[in-house]
C-alpha cells in the first residue's frame, strides 16, 4: 500500500484560508504536515483552529502581502525562528482581472503581475536562500556564499498554482494580463527547477482548469451567464473542478513518494479543456 505521510514536515501555502489554497492545506493536514498559512485581507486564524481540530495537526497563520517582498523575506526569517525549515512552499496566492486590454491601466497590470508572477519568485528567492543559508536581505552587502557553490541532496519541493491561461487564452471574457501572468509563472517554475536541481530541490507548476472558488464565482451580471455557460460546454468533464482535484494531486507531487526526477512540470488537472 502506498501511503503519504507529511509528520515533521513544515508546508508553506500562501493564500491558504480559502479557495484552492484552503483545500491545498487541508490535504497536507491530512497527511499530517505542519502547517505556515499566509494571507492578507481576512484573518483565517478560525480557519485554522479548525484544521488543527480535525486534523490533529499544527497551523501557523502569518499575515504577508505576497507582492511585498521585504514582507516576504520577513515572513520567511520569523517562519523560520519560530517554526523550523520549511520543506514544502506552495505559491498558490494570485489575483484574476476580467478587462479589455485596452481598458487596463498601468496600476492594474502592475498588480496582476506583482501578485502572480513576481511574488512567486519573491518567496521562493527568499526561502533557497534559506535553505542555501545565504543572506536573505536584498540590501545585504555580505559576500557569504553559503552553500550556493555545493552539490546538494535538500529534498525540498517548490509547487507554483499556475493556470491552464498560460497555456490557451481563455474565452470570451478578456483576460491577457491574467493569461501573461500564469504563463510567465509556468516558465518561472521551469527556470528555476534547472537552476536549483542541483540543489535537491524539485520546481513545478499545476495548471487548474475552472475551479469552483470566489475566483470565478461573480462574472458581470448579463454577459456573465453566457460566459458561464461557455466556460462549462469546453469542459469536456461537464463539470467545475473542486479544490480538492487540485490539491490531491499537490499532496502527491510533493512528497517522498514522488522523489526528485519530476521537475520542471506543469501538471494540468482541468477536466479536458485543453484536449482540444
Ligand atoms: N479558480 C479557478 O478557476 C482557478 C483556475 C486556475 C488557477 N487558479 C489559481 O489558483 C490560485 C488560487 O485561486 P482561487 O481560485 O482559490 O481564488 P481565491 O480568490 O478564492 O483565492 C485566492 C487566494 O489568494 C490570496 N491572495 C490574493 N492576493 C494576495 C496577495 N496580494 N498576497 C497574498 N495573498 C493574496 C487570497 O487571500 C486568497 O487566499 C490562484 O493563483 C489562481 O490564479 C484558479
Amino acid at each position: 500500500m502506498i501511503s503519504i505521510d507529511y509528520s515533521g514536515k513544515i508546508v508553506l501555502i500562501t493564500g491558504g484560508g480559502r479557495g484552492i489554497g484552503l483545500g491545498i492545506a487541508k490535504a497536507f493536514a491530512e497527511a499530517g504536515a505542519t502547517l505556515i498559512i499566509t494571507y492578507t485581507s481576512t484573518n483565517p486564524a478560525a480557519t485554522a483552529q479548525a484544521i488543527e481540530k480535525q486534523y490533529g495537526v499544527k497551523v501557523h497563520v502569518y499575515y504577508c502581502p505576497a507582492e511585498k517582498s521585504d514582507l516576504v523575506d520577513e515572513m520567511v526569517e520569523e517562519v523560520a525562528a519560530e517554526v523550523g525549515e520549511i520543506d514544502v512552499v506552495i505559491a498558490n496566492a494570485g489575483v484574476s482581472l476580467w478587462r479589455d486590454a485596452i481598458d487596463m491601466t498601468d496600476a492594474e497590470l502592475l498588480n496582476i503581475m506583482q501578485i502572480n508572477l513576481f511574488a512567486p519568485m519573491y518567496l521562493t528567492r527568499a526561502v533557497v536562500r534559506q535553505w542555501l543559508k545565504v543572506p536573505v536581505s536584498l540590501h545585504s552587502s555580505s559576500s557569504d556564499r553559503g552553500l550556493r557553490d555545493q552539490k546538494l541532496h535538500l529534498g525540498k519541493k517548490i509547487l507554483f498554482v499556475s493556470s491552464i491561461s498560460g497555456i490557451v487564452a481563455m474565452t470570451p471574457q478578456k483576460q491577457a494580463a491574467y493569461n501573461a501572468s500564469k504563463a510567465g509563472l509556468t516558465m518561472l517554475a521551469k527556470s528555476l527547477a534547472g537552476e536549483w536541481a542541483g540543489y535537491g530541490i524539485t520546481v513545478n507548476a499545476i495548471s487548474p482548469g475552472y475551479i469552483q472558488t470566489d475566483m470565478i464565482a461573480n462574472p458581470p451580471p448579463g454577459e456573465g451567464e453566457e460566459w458561464v455557460k461557455i466556460w462549462k460546454s469546453m469542459t469536456p468533464v461537464d463539470r467545475w473542478g473542486t479544490a480538492e482535484d487540485v490539491a490531491n494531486h499537490i499532496v502527491l507531487l510533493c512528497s517522498d513518494r514522488a522523489g526528485s526526477f519530476m521537475t520542471g512540470s506543469d501538471i494540468v488537472v482541468d477536466g479536458g479543456y485543453t484536449i482540444f
